[in-house]
């Protein structure tokens, strides 16, 4: 069984939108995929999956403190998620908000702990971003990025 874990930060709904978009597009790829809020997600549950995407509103131009502390509780796991596949959404009030930042910020930290990052050559590089309440635009590269994703992860798990 591959999974993927989609765990998210969102207090007004728009990061929880994008959350259940990527969701979308990774179901049917043939991976099981487990949508949590990041309060609720524990180091444990980031070692039982082959893909983690994490998901966080822009605060002040980087990922939300309870992301944060997920990903510094998650050393004592440090070098057991090397290999997997990792992801990183985001979400923000305005353009020029800090999406990009806050993706980098998470993406930052899963290299870290050695996991395979995915680009992309033609929509949001870093991992989708939206700005304010998902718009159609937004839920239709969640949708594409969690498909990619899930093919991947499939793809390595061979
Ligand atoms: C403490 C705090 C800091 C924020 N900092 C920024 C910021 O630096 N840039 C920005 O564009 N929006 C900022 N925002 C707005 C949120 O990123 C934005 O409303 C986001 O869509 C909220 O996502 P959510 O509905 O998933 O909670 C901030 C909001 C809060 C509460």
């Amino acid at each position: 069984m591959t999974t993927m874990l989609i765990s998210y930060l969102s207090k007004s709904g728009h990061t929880k939108k994008m959350a259940e978009s990527i969701a979308k597009g990774a179901n049917g790829t043939g991976c099981t995929v487990i949508l949590k809020e990041i309060q609720k997600t524990t180091v444990d549950d980031l070692k039982g999956a082959n893909a983690i995407v994490i998901g966080s509103p822009t605060y002040y131009g980087s990922m939300a403190c309870d992301v944060k502390r997920l990903l510094d509780d998650s050393v004592r796991e440090h070098g057991k998620l090397s290999g997997r596949l990792g992801g990183a959404f985001a979400s923000s009030g305005m353009i020029g908000g800090g999406n990009e930042t806050t993706l980098l910020s998470i993406i930052e930290a899963l290299l870290i702990h050695g996991m395979i990052v995915m680009g992309n050559a033609d929509i949001g590089h870093y991992g989708p971003v939206a700005i304010g309440a998902p718009d159609e635009r937004a839920v239709k590269e969640c949708e594409t990025y969690g498909k990619r994703l899930g093919e991947l992860a499939i793809r390595l798990a061979k």
